[in-house]
């Protein structure tokens, strides 16, 4: 299978909207995910699979990821990997991908953002690229009610930073070929 990690398109809000439907209950709607595309300093990537079993010719929407620039700050504002794909690196991979493009962006000295206290998963994911708890936010969450988990984490302007993010890209390509998946970006 073909991995293509690259910015949203107009023509995939659609799908975006359907992926956020299975994974979130349908977080933002048509009008934000609009919203995001048309403004210079929110980044929208998608993560699409080519070559799969059941539709060999066509390009699926596996994953979604969103930030937002704010001055020195990106504030990962959304991730999210199709249920049957997760485990493999897809989440990896998108936040890869807004770190990278929050470094290129050249104004940004750190990512933060917010997380169910409960989501494990997602804390491991988060804490494995440097990002460390900085305090909670209670009852920020409904349905049901949680406290978030703030994380943070700085440097990205920083030459070990950048070194970091190409290790991981380079263990990021290593698992995908383990599933025998071609990156591209
Ligand atoms: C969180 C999410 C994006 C992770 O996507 P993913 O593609 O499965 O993540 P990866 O395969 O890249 O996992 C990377 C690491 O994160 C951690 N991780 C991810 N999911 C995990 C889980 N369910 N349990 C424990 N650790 C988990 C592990 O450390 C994993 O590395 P490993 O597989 O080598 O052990 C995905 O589960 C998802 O979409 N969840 C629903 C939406 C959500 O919670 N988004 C985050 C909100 S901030």
């Amino acid at each position: 299978m073909q991995i293509y990690l690259a910015p949203l398109q107009e023509g995939d809000i659609g799908a975006a909207i359907a992926l956020d439907q299975r994974c979130l209950g349908g977080f933002w709607g048509e009008a934000s995910y609009r919203q995001e595309l048309s403004q210079p300093h929110h980044t929208l990537l998608g993560i699409h699979g080519q070559g799969m079993d059941h539709l060999p010719q066509e390009r699926e929407l596996l994953a979604l990821g969103a930030s937002w620039g704010i001055l020195e700050e990106t504030h990962i504002t959304l991730l999210m990997v199709h249920p049957d794909y997760r485990r493999r690196g897809l989440g990896q991979c998108l936040l890869w991908g807004l770190l990278k493009d929050a470094q290129q962006r050249g104004d940004r000295q750190w990512a933060t953002l917010e997380v169910r206290a409960s989501n494990q998963g997602a804390l491991h994911l988060y804490q494995g690229f440097g990002f460390t708890s900085v305090g909670t936010r209670p009852r920020y969450y409904d349905h049901p009610v949680e406290d978030a988990v703030i994380l943070w984490c700085k440097g990205l302007g920083t030459a070990s930073f950048r070194q970091g993010l190409a290790t991981k890209k380079k263990a990021i390509i290593a698992r995908f070929h383990r599933w025998g998946w071609q990156f591209h970006s």
